[in-house]
C-alpha cells in the first residue's frame, strides 16, 4: 500500500491560485525552483498549452481513488519528462536523415553498414522517445501536476540538408564530443559505483568536435559509394546512439531507488527497461563500424575507427555485448551481470544532464535552458523515498 501523502495542506487555497505554479512545488527544492523559474519568467513557459484548464480533470482523477504524488516523485517524473523531450528531439533529427523514410544517401548507407535494419531501429527508437515524453507528461497532468514543455528552447539550427524541416531544435548533433567509455565499462569486471573508470573505445570521438549528421546536401554522400567522411559521420552517430541510451539505462535505475509511489516505480522500471533495450541494440550495432580515418574540415577534427570485431582484448571485443559480471553492492558478494552505474553521484539526474552538456548536445542553448534542466535534475536527485528504508 502506498503511503497517503498530501502534496499541500491547503488545497483550497491552491485551487484559487494560478494553476501553473501550484501543482508540484511544495517541497523546499521545488520552492527554490519555483522562485528560480519566476525570476527567469519561465514558469508559464513550462506549461503545455491548456494545462491551466486541467484543474478540474486532474481533481476528478485525484478524487477518484487516486492518490496524489509526493514532491519527490513529481520532481523525478518532471526531470524524466525533460530528458525524454531531449531524447525525442535528437532522435527525430536522426530519423529525418537516417530513418526508414529518409531518402537514400551515403549517410544512410553508412548506417546500414552497422546493421541492415539500422533505419528501422532509428525510426522506432524515435517513436519510443516520443511516447515516453508524451506518457510522462500526460501522467503528470493526470495527477494534477505540472508537465514539462521545452518548446521555447527549440531554437538551434537543424541540418541544412534540403529534405530536413527547417525548424528549430532542442539539441545540437553537429558538434559532439562523445564519451565512449560505456563500451569498455560494460566489458569490464569493475563497476563505476566502486570508483572504477574506463578508457574510451573510440578515443578520437572524445576529443574535439564531431558531427553525427550530414550538415548540408554535400555531406549526404553517394548511396552506392559512401566516402570515408560520410561513413565516419554515420559511425559517429552509431556510437552516439549507444552513449545516449546507456545514460537513460542508468538514469532510470538510479532514480527508481528514490521513488515512493509503487505506480511511479512501475513507470520507471517499465520505461527504464525500454531504455535498456535501446542501449543493448545500439551497442550491438556500433561494433560493426569498419576501420577508417576521416577529417572534418568544419569542426577541424579527425576521427579514427578501428575494427573491433577481431583481434581485440575483451574490453573492446565487439560481440561481447552481454554485461560482463562485475562487482556489485559489496566486496563480499560474487560478481553479477548488471546494468551500471546505479549509485548516487554517477549517472543520476545531475550526472546525466552534466554528461549531456559535456557531450555538446546543448551547444547554442542560452544559460536559461541550462539553468532550467540542471534545476530539474537537482530537484530529482534530492527526492527521497518515503515509507521505506
Ligand atoms: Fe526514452
Ligand atoms: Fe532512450
Amino acid at each position: 500500500m502506498q503511503p497517503e501523502i498530501h502534496h499541500s495542506s491547503n488545497n483550497d487555497a491552491r485551487e484559487t491560485e494560478s494553476a501553473q505554479t501550484t501543482r508540484s512545488l511544495s517541497a523546499p527544492n521545488q520552492l527554490a525552483r519555483r522562485s528560480f523559474l519566476r525570476n527567469l519568467g519561465l514558469g508559464a513557459a513550462l506549461l503545455v498549452p491548456g494545462a491551466a484548464l486541467l484543474s478540474g480533470s486532474s481533481k476528478a482523477l485525484a478524487g477518484n481513488g487516486r492518490q496524489r504524488l509526493n514532491a519527490g516523485d513529481v520532481a523525478i517524473l518532471q526531470l524524466l519528462a525533460a530528458a525524454e523531450l531531449i531524447e525525442a528531439d535528437l532522435w527525430q533529427q536522426y530519423k529525418e536523415l537516417g530513418g526508414v523514410d529518409a531518402p537514400d544517401s551515403g549517410y544512410k548507407a553508412g548506417l546500414v553498414i552497422l546493421d541492415g535494419d539500422q533505419p528501422q531501429y532509428i525510426s522506432d527508437n524515435t517513436d519510443d522517445e516520443l511516447s515516453h515524453a508524451a506518457f510522462l507528461n500526460a501522467y503528470l497532468t493526470s495527477k494534477g501536476e505540472q508537465p514539462i514543455d521545452l518548446h521555447q528552447f527549440a531554437t538551434l539550427p537543424p541540418s541544412q540538408v534540403s529534405f530536413v524541416p527547417q525548424t528549430g531544435r532542442l539539441t545540437n548533433l553537429k558538434q559532439l564530443t562523445i564519451d565512449t567509455s560505456w563500451w569498455t565499462r560494460y566489458r569490464s569486471t569493475t563497476n563505476p559505483d566502486f570508483g572504477a573508470t574506463f578508457p574510451n573505445a573510440v578515443p578520437s570521438l572524445d576529443i574535439g568536435l564531431h558531427t553525427a549528421i550530414p550538415r548540408t546536401d554535400n555531406e549526404l554522400g553517394d548511396p552506392n559509394h559512401p566516402s570515408n567522411r560520410v561513413k565516419a559521420t554515420a559511425f559517429t552517430a552509431g556510437f552516439h546512439f549507444g552513449y545516449i541510451e546507456q545514460g537513460g539505462t542508468s538514469l532510470y535505475a538510479t532514480l527508481a531507488q528514490k521513488v515512493t509511489s509503487l505506480e511511479v516505480l512501475r513507470i520507471l522500471l517499465s520505461i527504464g527497461g525500454s531504455e535498456i533495450m535501446h542501449f543493448q541494440t545500439w551497442q550491438d550495432k556500433a561494433g560493426n563500424a569498419t576501420p577508417l580515418t576521416a577529417f572534418d574540415p568544419i569542426n577541424n577534427s579527425t576521427v579514427t575507427f578501428i575494427d573491433l570485431t577481431t583481434g581485440q582484448p575483451e574490453t573492446l571485443q565487439a560481440n561481447l555485448i552481454m554485461p560482463e559480471p562485475c562487482e556489485f553492492i559489496g566486496p563480499g558478494l560474487p560478481a553479477c551481470s548488471i546494468i551500471r552505474p546505479t549509485g548516487p553521484g554517477q549517472l543520476d539526474a545531475t550526472g546525466v544532464i552534466n554528461s549531456f552538456i559535456a557531450d555538446g548536445l546543448f551547444i547554442g542553448q542560452p544559460p536559461q535552458f541550462l539553468h532550467l534542466i540542471t534545476s530539474l535534475a537537482s530537484a530529482a536527485d534530492a527526492a527521497e523515498r518515503e515509507g521505506g528504508d
